[in-house]
Parts: structure tokens; sequence; C-alpha cells
């Protein structure tokens, strides 16, 4: 594996933000910028040898500081939502920003995927760090998270969470890429399996019932292939809610090894990725809030299915649901987390 740099831009607190490009032998390339965490290319061959970008996102630094859909991004310090911004934790009461309607989403006003990160060439790849203080965004802690990438001759790209904090507080930490991997289009033609028997249902505002409903004889059920857009319409309460998939779905196999959690394959191309991950739940994400109003890479704009995400993580707004694997770190413990995108052709 071979990392090179060079500049991406600056931010408006005029942090110098750097874009890192990891190559591997068989000539895919990713490039993660140091701003947010941002994987900003995935670069991948097709059946017949042809490169094209899997990810959706920007050409320039400005593209992300200004338009946000957590393209790419590591998101924390909480992915996904915690209703009403409010938890408890050891008879406190923790209030934090709370910026998608009522609830708390994605860390808050300025998450991990908003913030310059500390940046340190690795020879397997790529190790980000960040300091988040005691208070940041309502959270209690100073909570010390650490990213590392690799990119291996098998073409697996290996994203590995670490974190630690001095007073005891929550956590959730994933990735946000949305993929696409014919490079273009939609990803409703796209074949998908996931490994997950159960999904957890959510409220019209996208906060888990408690419910950890089967996915038999539903539309949320990819434990056999099924096309992405097959059943994206139908009548179905969940995915009228969500406007489509956006849902937590709950992974097969022990909560801290590391499994297969999802298979996609886009037939005409032949690219399939597969997700592999320590964490007992994924969200899967059709890309319903797309809309065309962000202008992508090459000045494509993105609309609704443009990609999807498999943001591997615990379960939405666990802090609120102690029936839920926990969330909570204490000093002396260390976060740790691992998972895969895996690429290769049929
Ligand atoms: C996650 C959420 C979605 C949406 C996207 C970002 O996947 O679950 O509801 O907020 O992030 O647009």
């Amino acid at each position: 594996m071979k990392i090179t740099s060079e500049q991406f831009g600056i931010t408006s607190a005029g942090d110098e933000v750097r874009l890192f490009s990891l190559t591997n032998n068989q000539g895919t390339e990713v490039k993660i910028t140091n701003y947010g965490g941002i994987i900003a290319a995935i670069k991948v061959a097709d059946r017949e040898g042809k490169i094209d970008d899997v990810v959706l996102g920007h050409d320039t630094l400005e593209g992300f500081l200004n338009r946000s859909r957590y393209f790419g991004a590591v998101v924390g310090r909480y992915a996904n939502r915690i209703a009403h911004g409010r938890f408890t934790l050891n008879g406190d009461s923790y209030s934090l920003a709370t910026n998608n309607g009522a609830n708390h989403l994605h860390g808050g006003l300025k998450g991990f995927d908003k913030v310059v990160w500390e940046a340190r060439e690795l020879s397997n790849g790529l190790q980000l760090e960040y300091l988040s203080k005691d208070g940041e965004e309502g959270y209690p802690g100073n909570v010390r998270a650490t990213i590392n990438y690799s990119l291996t001759p098998a073409n697996e790209l290996r994203i590995e969470y670490l974190a630690t904090t001095d007073k005891e507080t929550i956590i959730n930490l994933t990735n946000h890429s949305y993929f696409n991997l014919a490079g273009e289009g939609t990803i409703l033609r796209h074949e998908l399996t996931l490994n997950a028997d159960a999904f957890t249902p959510v409220d019209k505002g996208l906060i888990p019932t408690g419910e950890i409903r089967s996915v038999a004889n539903t539309p949320m059920d990819f434990t056999s292939v099924a096309a992405v857009g097959a059943r994206i319409g139908d009548d179905y309460e969940q995915l009228k809610f969500a406007g489509g998939y956006d849902h937590n779905f709950v992974l097969r196999g022990g909560a801290e090894e590391l499994k297969q959690a999802a298979t996609i394959y886009e037939p005409r191309c032949g690219r399939v990725m597969e997700v592999f991950t320590t964490q007992p739940g994924m969200q899967f994400y059709s890309g319903n809030f797309l809309d065309g109003s962000i202008v992508g890479k090459q000045g494509v704009p993105y609309v609704r299915h443009s990609g999807c995400c498999f943001e591997p993580q615990h379960f939405p707004d666990s802090p609120n649901h102690p029936e839920f694997p926990s969330t909570v770190l204490k000093p002396g413990e260390q976060y740790q987390h691992t998972t895969v995108y895996k690429f290769s052709v049929r």
C-alpha cells in the first residue's frame, strides 16, 4: 500500500486540511480528508477493469464544507438519533444539541463530521485523532477518538474506531459513506443481502419504538437477495415513515465479533461490496433525503436514491432504551470497533 497527500483547502477557522490517497497493487484508490474524516473517493475496477468512483461526495473541500449530508464522514459522538437530545447517566440528565426536529442527530450541530482531525500517515494507512472536549454538543467527558484507515491487497477498506474518556459518557461511531457501485444513476437496481433477521421499527420522527421486529414477511427482509428498489414503494408503514429504508438492522452473530453484515452487487458493472463489522446493528439508508438540490462530484445533482449508506453502529437512541446493547463508555475502558468494506467483482 502507498500513501500520498496534498493540500485540500483551508477552513474558515484557518485550519489546513489535507487529502490523503491510499492505493494498493490492484489499482484501487481511497481518498480520505482529515476534515470530518471524510472518505472523499473510492476508485475501484469493475468486471472489465474500468475504474469508477463508487462513493458520493464533492471534488473540493468547499463542497464538503457547504453542504453536509454527512457524505463519507465519521459520525459521532453519537451516530443516528437520540430522542429530544436527552438522556440520563448515573442519575445526571444531559441535554444535547437538537438538530433534527426535536431530536439529536449524528453528534449535533458540529459533530465529528465537521471538525478537523489530526492526521498521521502509517505504513499501512492513515490515522486520525480528535479530542472532543467535555461538554461539546452537550456530551460529558473529554473523549479522545482515533480512527485508523487501511487498504489491504485484497481490496478491503478497513476502518478501526477507538475512543477513551475521562468521565462516564456515551459513544457510537460510524462512517456515513453513500455507495453507488455503478458510479452513476440510482441504487434501486443494486442487489442486496443483509444478515439481519430483525430490525428496530421507528416512529414518525425515526426514533426506535423499542420493539425488535422480525423482518419475515415484510419489505425489510433482505435475508435472501433482493433489489433495493423492489419493495421500496410498498404500502408498509415503516417505509412510509422514512420515505424508503432508513432503519437499524439487528445483525446476526455475536456483538463483538467481526461478522458479515451485508453484500451488495450491481449486475451491469459486476462490482460487489461486502460489509463486515463488530457492531451489533447497521443503519441501512437508501438516500431518501437526497432531492437533487446538492450538486456533487463532476457537477452531478444527487437525486433521491443516488447512493445508499451502510452505517454499522449501536442501535439508535440506545441511551433511552436500557433493553438495547449499552453505549456507555467509562474511564479506563477502551471503545473499539472495526468495519470492513470489501470490494470485488462477479
Ligand atoms: C442517517 C439517518 C437519516 C439521515 C441521514 C443523513 O442515515 O438515519 O435519517 O439523517 O443519516 O441525511
